[in-house]
């Protein structure tokens, strides 16, 4: 299968939670800068072109649950993908099986990066929605019937957009479903010395009913690395 290569990159609380009160700490900063200076900074680790995130996760940090702004009684669009043109650097790829959110706009930013989004889209996301899509220029690709097909979306990321690494940005549900796949090459974890004893906070990987199971898989310790401040980074080959 042709597919980009694929880091999955996420700072974590000592009890490797991906979310929680610990993530409000000022002391968190530094952690929080390293993490992005590894995979977005100017000297970063990582030459990605994209990355990628689950529904929920863009929900959170961009669309914020809203409803879309969708017309009812939009003409019928064209079949297949939609593809938009950019200058962008990055892309911004949303997990969206259903065609869920509320995007007002073809871009985002995170911190000083601006990226182009790219839904992805099954077949069960309406007319409608993908009217919307359109019509904010957004680009959107369709991979699988009710359930993401991970081969079609591999190919159409590698051949329409021409990313060869993509960040697997979380959240804990996207991660594990792309680890299970056998899609991961690589976990980059960013340990920040920070917890909160939180007992529903998501983890860094976590199943979901019809996405995942836990079926377990191993890793091979690539690289670990300590800051002053008490970071630890920590670099791992998937054992696929
Ligand atoms: N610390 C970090 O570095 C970091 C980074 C990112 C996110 N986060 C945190 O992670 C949390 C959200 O994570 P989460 O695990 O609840 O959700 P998530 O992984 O962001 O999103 C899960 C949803 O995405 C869609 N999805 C994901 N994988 C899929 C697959 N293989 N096939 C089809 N659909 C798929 C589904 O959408 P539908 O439900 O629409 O079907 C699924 O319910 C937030 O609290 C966020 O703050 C932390």
């Amino acid at each position: 299968m042709k597919k980009p290569y694929i880091f999955c990159h996420m700072i974590v609380s000592i009890d490797g939670k991906i979310d929680g009160t610990h993530k409000a700490l000022p002391e968190r900063k530094s952690s929080a800068d390293f993490f992005y200076n590894v995979a977005f900074g100017e000297d970063s680790h990582y030459d990605m072109q994209a990355w990628l995130s689950g529904r929920t996760t863009t929900d959170e940090a961009f669309t914020k649950y809203k409803e879309p702004d969708v017309d009812k009684s939009a003409a019928p669009v064209p079949e297949g993908d939609f593809i938009v043109e950019t200058d962008l650097p990055k892309y911004y790829v949303s997990v969206d099986p259903s065609g869920k959110l509320a995007w007002d706009n073809n871009t985002l930013k995170y911190r000083d990066t601006k990226a182009h989004v790219i839904e992805v889209l099954t077949e069960k996301a309406s007319n409608e929605y993908k009217a919307m899509l359109r019509k904010l220029n957004i680009s959107y690709v369709i991979a699988g019937k009710d359930a993401l097909d991970y081969e079609v979306l591999m190919e159409k990321l590698s051949d329409l957009f021409h990313i060869e690494t993509l960040m697997l940005g979380g959240g804990a549900v996207l991660n594990w479903s792309f680890v299970q796949a056998g899609l991961c090459d690589e976990v980059s974890v960013v340990m920040a010395p920070f917890a909160d004893g939180s007992a529903s906070a998501a983890s860094l990987f976590e199943t979901k009913e019809g996405l995942s199971t836990d079926t377990p898989v191993s890793f091979d310790l690539d690289h670990v690395e300590s800051k002053e401040d008490g970071t630890v980074w920590l670099r791992y080959k998937v054992k696929n």
